[in-house]
């Protein structure tokens, strides 16, 4: 238990220390090598964020997004900071998650499409409240209103 406790508070701290140091990027435009190569994981989802912020202004134009990103299903691969291990509720969410996002694109579908987005959008909030709380506030700027 005490390993746990121990394994999630550097989980979180990671997270902590890539939000800050994206901040101070951003105050800073000169192209500062950076020294800590980001995990796949943390690419896949600055990614996965770009690209629900094209889908949301895709919904609030009044367009139906057709195509799933095929390159989210990463979430099951990409490795993790550090190596952290990629455990059995990480699966879980993942699973939750992808099914969500898919929901999406669902042509056929009769929930509303800012439902299912919104929907597939508190999934990523709930994983991060287990996994990862630092980006939780910029994700929910990603929901619909
Ligand atoms: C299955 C759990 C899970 C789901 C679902 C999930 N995330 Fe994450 N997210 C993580 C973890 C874990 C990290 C930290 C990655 C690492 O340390 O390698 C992370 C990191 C991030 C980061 C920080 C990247 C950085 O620059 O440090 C952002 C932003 C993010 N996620 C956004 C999202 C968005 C948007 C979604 C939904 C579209 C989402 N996440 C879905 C677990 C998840």
């Amino acid at each position: 238990m005490k390993l746990f406790t121990v394994l999630c508070s550097l989980f979180l701290l990671s997270c902590t220390s890539t939000e800050k140091k994206e901040v101070s990027n951003k105050t800073d435009k000169k192209f500062v090598p950076d020294m800590d190569v980001a995990s796949g994981m943390t690419l896949l989802m600055r990614s996965m964020y770009d690209v629900h912020e094209g889908i949301k202004k895709d919904i609030q134009a009044g367009n139906t997004p057709s195509d799933f990103p095929k390159e989210f299903l990463k979430i099951f691969t990409a490795k993790l900071t550090d190596d952290k291990p990629y455990n059995d509720t990480f699966k879980a969410f993942s699973k939750v998650y992808i099914d969500n996002e898919r929901a999406i694109f669902d042509a056929e579908s009769g929930i509303p499409l800012k439902n299912r987005y919104n929907n597939a959008i508190n999934t990523c909030i709930s994983c991060h409240t287990t996994e990862c709380v630092g980006p939780i506030p910029r994700i929910e700027k990603l929901l619909i209103n």
